[in-house]
Formats: C-alpha cells, structure tokens, sequence
C-alpha cells in the first residue's frame, strides 16, 4: 500500500515542449566538446553558431553551454530573439546593452573612469557600476554611428571586467534566425551585429557571439557579410542515434520509484516513429507513460505502445497547423517531393521536375513553377534552401507525415 501511493507519486518525467530541459539530456558529447574547444580561446577566432530543424535540442543544448562557459570564468548574456523580427539598428544597440547590463551591473567602476568620459563626478562614496543606465550614457555621449556607439562601450566594459579577472562575455542568441537587414528602410542590424564583434575581436576582446537559429541563420549571416563564412564555427544538429534514444527513454524511467518501466519492444517501436528526433522522443514517451499509468489506475496490465494512435495524435498535434497553411497546390507539390527517395535530405529543382510522380500529374509542375512554390515554402518554414542551392524540408520527418496524408 506504502509503497502503491508512492508510485503514484512519480511524475511524467518527459517534456515535450520548446525549450523545456529534458529529464535526460542524451548524446550531444561531440558538441559540446567543440564548444568547450571555442571557450579555450585567448582570441576569439571563431564564434558559435548551433543550428538544426525545429525540435532538434538547439534551445536546451544552448542552456547546458551556460554554466559550462560560467564555470571557465566568462560572464553569459543574451536573450531569445523570436520576438524581434521588425528590429532596427539602434533597437539592436539597445538589446546588446540591456543583455549586456544583467551581467555587468554588479561590477563597480572607479572614479577615474567616470571622469575620464566626463561624467559630473558624484560624491566619492557613491560607487558607480557598470548598469543600463551607465551603458546608456557613455553610448549616448560617444560620437558616430551606432557602430562606433556600441563598440566604445563594449570596450569600457572589457577594460573592466579584466580587471576583475574575467575570461570574456559570450553572447547567446536564441531563434537568431530571426535578425535581419533591412534595405527598404535603410536599417542593417544583422550587418551590425557582424561588423561591432568582428572589429572588437580583432582589438583581441574576447566577447564571443553564440547564436542558435533554423538552418536559414548560416546562409543569412553569409549573404549580409562573406567573412561570417570565417567568422564562425557551425554546429549543426542531427537527430539522436538509437543507443541516445534508448537513453533518453531509459534513464528517466530508471528509479526504483517509478512505476513505469520501458522494455526493449516499446523502445524499438519508439524509435521506429521518432528516429531519434528529441522532440518527438518526449512527446512519445510523454504520452505512452500517461497511457500506462491510467492502464494501471484501472487495473489492466501494460499494454505495448499503440503506434497508430500516437502517429496519428502527433500528426494533429505537431503537423497538422503547418500543413494547413499551404494551398491546395503547394500540398500537391509536396506530394510530389515525399515521393522522392532523397526527400529526408536534399533535393533539387530538377529532381521534382524529372520525377515520374510529377510526370504523372494533370498538370505537371514546370521548373520554374517548383521554383516559385519552393519560394513561398520557404517563407512558410516548411522547406528551407542551403547555401549549395539544394532544398530540404525545414520540419523533421515531413516527408512520411506528407505521404500519411495521401494515402501512400
Ligand atoms: N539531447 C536530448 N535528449 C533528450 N531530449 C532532448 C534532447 N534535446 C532536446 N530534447 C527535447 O526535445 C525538445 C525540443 O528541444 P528544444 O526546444 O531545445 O529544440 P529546438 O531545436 O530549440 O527547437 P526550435 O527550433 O523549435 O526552437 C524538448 O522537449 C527537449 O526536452
Ligand atoms: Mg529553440
């Protein structure tokens, strides 16, 4: 009985949702070892940027980097840019100090340096240290462009930190994909972005750029400034191998308080609709632990995962949203894409236009036609173009979920 009400109490360890810390961060040994390989660095020669489809881990991965970089002497900031699609130059100016200043503002400056940029010096007792209000001041009262503006204060702040014996700042932007230049209204923050940290590393501080964004956010750097090619050090994220995934499913469930226990059919049959990607191996755990837990409370033994069922829920819950938002013609292309052997991986143009289920159509798409839809797909975030011109879907296993659709 004691024993049956404490098992009742072992929570759903699993957590599917964006962000949301697995209760088992499984694999991801070769990444962060390159991280901790760039937090090495005297001179910040290369930058991080983790990159991967929706799901893939890039947000909790980017969570785990943090104490580690604490841990070696750098102060971290940063914030989720998924809000700022419509940034101008100085609306960046104002993030990287508001970022900038939760870390700093503990940090005590001297006298000497308020008189030095020509402050009014307030009492000798009154500390001044290194908050918004402060960042604010010294970007306002630097003359130049916004550049000129943020690189003047990033420099103060270093010769600051230095003396309190920190290693350098990293600056960590989530969804970075998001930045962006804009050339109708004249405003170029991406660009901005790029030039401040290039131009202050070059000066050998170490502040260093994490950015974390879709697979758009490398190409996009590339295309606003060519050196971002040099400048950074690009993770790209892959689904988990089978042993990872049997991990992540094992090891929440391996307490002796928990009542669930998974056995190697369950996990097969879990890997069989997930292939290891993390956030699909949250929700199908999540939901099959939930199922055996109400199979118990009503007394029937554990049954094994209804495949069919979970597919069809993770279809409603996760697919179909973005698959509402393509016409009626765009479905029928990518209809014609699931059907392609290398539709998991990349794909051209031509291969859609030269393949029999293309030929097969009424009404055939033309190449420039593919092109075009390709195009609004891409706005849509259901597919996505690399820097080689080929195209991928942006969503991971679209292309069985596509062909769930049709029957195939
Ligand atoms: N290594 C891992 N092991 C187990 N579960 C993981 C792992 N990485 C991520 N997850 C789980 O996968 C889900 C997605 O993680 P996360 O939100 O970090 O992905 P993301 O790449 O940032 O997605 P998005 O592109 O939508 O922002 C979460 O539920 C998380 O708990
Ligand atoms: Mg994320």
């Amino acid at each position: 009985m004691g024993e049956a009400a404490n098992k009742q109490k072992f929570a759903n360890p699993f957590r599917p949702g964006a962000g949301h810390m697995p209760p088992y961060l499984a694999g991801r040994e070769t990444e962060t070892r390159e991280f901790a390989r760039l937090l090495e660095q005297q001179i910040i020669l290369q930058n991080l940027i983790l990159t991967g489809l929706r799901g893939l881990g890039k947000t909790v991965l980017l969570e785990t980097f943090k104490p580690m970089a604490i841990r070696s002497g750098w102060l971290w900031a940063g914030t989720d840019l998924s809000e700022s699609t419509s940034i101008t130059e100085s609306n960046l100016a104002i993030r990287l100090l508001t970022d900038l200043a939760v870390v700093t503002s503990s940090i005590v400056v001297g006298t000497e340096e308020r008189n030095r940029i020509g402050f009014r010096p307030d009492t000798e007792r009154t500390r001044t240290t290194l908050d918004y209000g402060f960042l604010a001041r010294l970007f306002d009262a630097t003359p130049g462009l916004v550049a000129d503006k943020l690189k003047a204060v990033l420099e103060t702040v270093w010769s600051c930190l230095q003396q309190i014996g920190k290693r350098g700042i990293v600056f960590a932007y989530d969804e970075a994909q998001n930045l962006a230049d804009h050339a109708s209204r004249d405003q170029y923050p991406l660009s901005l972005l790029l030039d401040v940290f290039q131009s202050i590393q070059r000066k050998n501080i170490p502040f260093m750029l994490a950015l974390t964004g879709l697979p758009t956010l490398f190409p996009k750097l590339v295309e606003a400034r060519t050196y971002s090619e040099r400048m950074f050090h690009v993770i790209f994220l892959n689904p988990l191998s089978e042993k990872e995934t049997t991990e992540a499913i094992q090891k929440p469930v391996a307490d002796h308080k928990c009542p669930v226990q998974i056995h190697d059919a369950s996990i097969k049959t879990i890997w069989s609709i997930t292939h290891g990607y993390p956030y699909f191996v949250q929700y199908v755990c999540r939901e099959a632990f939930d199922l055996w837990i109400q199979n118990m409370d009503n007394g029937q033994p554990p049954t094994s995962i209804p495949a069919d069922a979970l597919v069809r829920k993770l279809d409603t819950d996760f697919f179909s949203g973005r698959w509402a938002k393509a016409t009626d013609r765009q479905r029928e292309l990518l209809g014609v894409i699931a059907q392609l052997p290398n539709c998991d991986a990349e794909f051209t143009v031509q291969d859609v236009a030269e393949h029999p289920a293309n030929q097969a159509l009424t009404r055939p798409f033309s190449s420039s036609h593919i092109n075009q839809i390709l195009a609004a797909l891409s706005e849509a975030g259901l597919v996505y173009k690399n820097r080689h011109g080929k195209y991928s879907f942006a969503v991971p296993l679209l292309g069985p979920f596509i062909r769930r659709q049709s029957g195939s």
